[in-house]
């Protein structure tokens, strides 16, 4: 009998998440005389350091001791009216500040939806492979995880619709989606329109909702933006999750979740449970930040350094890897996944052959599916390495593997 007090649910959740020693990978990560493809980090360079100072001391110089005080679980209403509006503006919707919530970044915002929507009882489909932060999140609440696999242009739906109908039948109904439909991570790919169209029905005829996490959406190097799914959303199950992460800065933890005001009210009880709030100051700092300061304008130079970033990174498989690797060629975002078409475990092959004798880390396949051990893919990131280290680092990457073939 198992007579520990701790909750097996989150001891099993610790023990789960960390299934190939990941966190010496990300250990190892940060080693100088690595070369770094793991992290999921913008260049720390491209932080606009100054203008992020300035929006503090003038969030506390404007405000004076009203700044240290609490503010609404949703966040300021100041700040909601400033990011819907823009949510608005860049993917045509309607909404107002009562459907938004203000969250510690988007992985907050992925585990007050879990909270809300899944338990034992609870199928939750995704994309495979995916996001093992969110992964991490749902393996608490122990859900039946579909796993759906990806094709050129987004999650193939064909399977993903028969999962649904068998589903249907059993105990475990799939009551949410997880899905990055931009530069998604991993894989760097983009779901088409047709298919995220197609997805908002879906959600209708059969009853789920969706989480539409797109931190990279604003990343694009090139061609034009597809719509969201959300916009193609006529009865209220699309949550929208995105983060400044990516775009501004991933220690300001600021992201944010727009859907119905109805959902948004219960993952606001949900959010005051765990924190509260977010913190005011970092709210308001990011608030005069949005007023004084021009984002678009930030992020078309993060946009400039990345494409030349991604364009290197390319270029290089192109000419080292050999033809038994297949890559993804994304049109924005911060990674590439590298594919073995052959038996081939890329985890052992970083443990003991990359990383050893090259310095070369990067995040093997198997910690990115939550159910199967699919082992011969890599994620590749080239956001935060040079060029330089990126022509070098894949020319050694593609020789260790020619050699290992
Ligand atoms: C797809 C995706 N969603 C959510 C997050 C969470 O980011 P944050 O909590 O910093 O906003 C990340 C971070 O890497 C991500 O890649």
């Amino acid at each position: 009998m198992n007579t520990s007090p701790i909750n097996n649910q989150f001891a099993n959740r610790i023990a789960n998440s960390d299934p190939s020693g990941l966190a010496d990978l990300f250990m190892a990560s940060s080693d100088p005389k690595n070369i770094s493809f793991a992290g999921g980090y913008p260049d720390t360079s491209l932080f606009p350091e100054t203008d992020l100072a300035t929006s503090f001391s003038q969030a506390i110089a404007n405000q004076h001791q009203a700044i240290f005080q609490y503010t609404d679980a949703k966040g300021p209403l100041k700040l909601r009216e400033q990011l819907i509006t823009r949510h608005n503006f860049n993917n045509n919707g309607q909404f107002d500040p009562a459907n938004i919530l203000v969250t510690q970044g988007g992985q907050q915002a992925i585990d007050l939806i879990s909270r809300l929507f899944l338990n034992t009882q609870t199928g939750l489909a995704l994309e495979a492979p995916t996001y093992m932060g969110a992964i991490a999140a749902f393996q608490a609440y122990e859900p039946t995880f579909y796993e759906i696999p990806m094709e050129e242009d987004g999650l193939n739906l064909t399977i993903f619709e028969n999962e649904l109908k068998k589903s249907q039948a059993t105990s475990q109904k799939i009551k949410l989606l997880y899905t990055i439909p931009d530069f998604q991570n991993p894989t760097g790919i983009t779901m088409s329109t047709p298919k995220r169209q197609r997805l908002a029905q879906l959600a209708k005829e059969y009853n789920f909702y969706i989480i539409e996490d797109s931190p990279y959406r604003e990343l694009r190097y090139h061609g034009e933006p597809q719509p969201t799914i959300q916009s193609f959303d006529t009865d209220d199950r699309v949550l929208f999750v995105s983060s400044f992460s990516k775009i501004l800065s991933p220690g300001l933890r600021i992201g944010y979740v727009v859907g119905s005001s109805k959902l948004i009210t219960q993952l606001a009880g949900l959010k005051a449970a765990v924190d509260v709030q977010s913190p005011t100051l970092t709210l308001e700092a990011l608030s005069y930040y949005l007023e004084h300061f021009n984002l678009d304008a930030h992020i078309n130079q993060l946009k400039v350094r990345y494409q030349a970033k991604l364009a290197a990174m390319l270029t290089a498989l192109t000419i080292h890897m050999p033809s038994n690797l297949k890559f993804t060629k994304p049109s924005g975002g911060f990674f590439i996944w590298l594919e073995h078409q052959d038996a081939f475990d890329m985890n052992d092959f970083m443990q003991q052959i990359c990383l050893p004798q090259a310095h070369i880390v990067f995040v093997p396949s198997n910690g990115q599916y939550p159910v199967s051990n699919v082992t011969n893919g890599a994620r590749l990131n080239f956001s935060n390495v040079s060029i330089l280290q990126i022509q070098l680092g894949i020319e050694k990457l593609a020789h260790l593997l020619t050699t290992e073939n």
